[in-house]
């Protein structure tokens, strides 16, 4: 029997990580070949003919998949039984901007989006924030939605966590499909922990250890660390616009593994909301492992952290609470 469509919402669906994304949804990219959907985009009125625009493309390309397109600049309508929720709306990052520069034009944002979610979202709707500041704006999400409960509102760093793969993979020659567990601890910016300890290597010899394959501990503890820290800043210089297709393809895989579940051996990084694990501050969103089953996330527990990961797992906490004052100073 054909399930029943879900509704995703896209927000900011007429820029440039929505214009590669939406295409994916419909595609069945995210939530999988057999699973309709109907597609909710919002965009600002600026942006109302552009996303018509969008609007007709999907229509034009005819996907089985997609059973409706509610195309919008008014966010009650946009947010109406939406089952998902994909929060790319807001300000980019631009060339020789840091990430502060834009977090008092998208918190303000996110804290009037969280009242509409709250207020028309179907029950249990699962949220991604993907807009920067990623972390701090799913926080302002959360607080400003009390009634949501904490475990459906996260953010993306699996972006991160893919680029981090990708560099072990090229590193080593090796297929990017059989690399796993590495880990982006904390905020999705440039204090962001990838961390291999734990990561292995598919081989005809069974699984082995990155740290053991890759057998430089200056290269996994340096230039691994600031190539994957700093590959958001380096796409924005070499395409004057920050990643799109990579981000899009990342938030799939973020929304597909929380709702169908993480393969069983295998963790993933998504930034959820802490509850003091790994002694990191709680009532922060933290990018974390997890494991996703029956769709809900859980913090991977009991992985050994030694000092050098340490110091790095509090420093990005550290960004991560300024962020959070700074956050809530430009909201008053
Ligand atoms: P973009 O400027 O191309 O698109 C943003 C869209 O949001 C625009 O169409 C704009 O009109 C719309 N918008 C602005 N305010 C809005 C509002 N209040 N409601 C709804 N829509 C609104 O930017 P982009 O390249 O698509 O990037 C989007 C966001 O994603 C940026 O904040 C970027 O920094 C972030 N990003 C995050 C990651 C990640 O891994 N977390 C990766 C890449 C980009
Ligand atoms: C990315 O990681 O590609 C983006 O978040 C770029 C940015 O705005 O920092």
């Amino acid at each position: 029997m054909a399930k029943d469509p879900v509704r995703v919402l896209v927000t900011g669906a007429a820029g440039q990580i929505g214009y590669a994304l939406v295409p994916m949804i419909a595609r069945g990219v995210m939530l999988g070949a057999d699973q309709p959907v109907i597609l909710h985009m919002l965009d600002i009125p600026p942006a109302a003919e552009a996303l018509n625009g969008v609007k007709m493309e999907l229509v034009d390309a005819a996907f089985p998949l997609l059973k409706g397109v509610v195309a919008t600049t008014d966010v009650v309508e946009a947010c109406q039984g939406v089952n998902i929720a994909v929060m790319v709306g807001g300000f980019p990052r631009k060339e020789g901007m840091e990430r502060k520069d834009v977090m008092s034009k998208n918190v303000s944002i996110y804290k009037s989006q969280a009242s509409a979610l709250e207020a028309h979202a179907a029950a249990n709707c699962k949220v991604l924030v993907v807009a920067n500041p990623a972390n701090t704006n799913a926080l302002i999400l959360k607080e400003f939605a009390p009634s949501i409960p904490e475990k459906n509102i996260s953010c993306l760093t699996r972006l991160d966590h893919n680029r981090a793969l990708g560099q072990v993979s090229e590193r080593l020659s090796v297929q990017v499909s059989d690399v796993k567990n590495v880990i982006i601890w904390g905020n999705h910016s440039s204090t962001q922990y990838p961390d291999v300890t734990h990561a292995t290597v598919k081989t005809s010899a069974g699984e082995k250890a990155v740290k053991e394959l890759v057998a430089d501990d200056a290269w996994l503890n340096g230039e691994f660390i600031s190539t994957v820290q700093q590959r958001g800043a380096a796409i924005i210089k070499a395409r004057k616009f920050s990643s799109a297709l990579s981000a899009a393809s990342s938030a799939c895989d973020h929304i597909r593994d929380w709702v169908v579940g993480t393969p069983e051996g295998t963790w993933v990084s998504m930034g959820v909301y802490s509850d003091g694990s790994y002694d990191v501050p709680a009532g922060l969103i933290y990018s974390f492992p997890v494991t996703c089953k029956n769709g809900e996330w859980s913090i991977v527990q009991g992985l050994s952290i030694d000092d050098f990961s340490r110091n790095k797992l509090d420093k990005t906490a550290e960004e991560l609470s300024e962020e959070k004052a700074l956050a809530y100073s430009c909201l008053i």
